[in-house]
């Protein structure tokens, strides 16, 4: 397994690129896991992903809505690509009934799955997963990421 990769994120548009790159290695199946603290910008990095996937519809934080699925849509390239669904997994606080319900298993058959607050909770869904972290210097903009696949 490659050792993890880092990045110095200084503006929102660097930690959506972030997010862009990413997506150019995803495939339906693949399960994201995003790590860190409220305001390190872990929906931005989905947004990101969402992009480099072309899937449709805008992402944000949901306020009641657990989980929302986005269309395939077309890649950058032109290709084809899949769905994505968007889990923030911070209402759950790990309730694994709650979690089950969301039913990823059947989703991960057709679609990339990111889950934000998914560390602990959602790593058994897939043989491995690609695990970001995202971290905030207080009073700044500046964040970093770490990511490596992992299992
Ligand atoms: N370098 C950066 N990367 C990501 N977000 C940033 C950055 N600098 C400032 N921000 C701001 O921080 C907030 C990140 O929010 P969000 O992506 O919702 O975080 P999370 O989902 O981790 O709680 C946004 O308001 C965004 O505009
Ligand atoms: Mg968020």
């Amino acid at each position: 397994m490659a050792d993890p990769q880092r990045a110095t994120l200084d503006t929102v548009e660097d930690t959506e690129n972030l997010g862009r790159a990413l997506a150019a290695d995803l495939r339906a199946g693949d399960l994201v896991v995003l790590d860190g603290p409220l305001g390190a910008g872990k929906t931005a990095l989905t947004r990101g992903i969402a992009a480099g996937l072309g899937v449709a519809g805008r992402v944000s934080s949901p306020t009641f809505i657990i989980a929302r699925a986005h269309r395939p849509g077309t890649r950058p390239d032109g290709s084809a690509g899949p769905a994505l669904v968007h889990v923030d997994a911070y209402r759950l606080a790990g309730d694994l009934d709650e979690l089950d319900a969301l039913d990823l298993d059947t989703d991960l058959q057709h679609a990339v799955v990111v889950v934000e607050w998914g560390r602990g909770v959602v790593e058994h869904l897939t043989e491995r997963h690609l695990r970001v972290q995202l971290a905030r210097e207080p009073e700044s903009d500046v964040r970093t990421a770490v990511w490596e696949w992992v299992g």
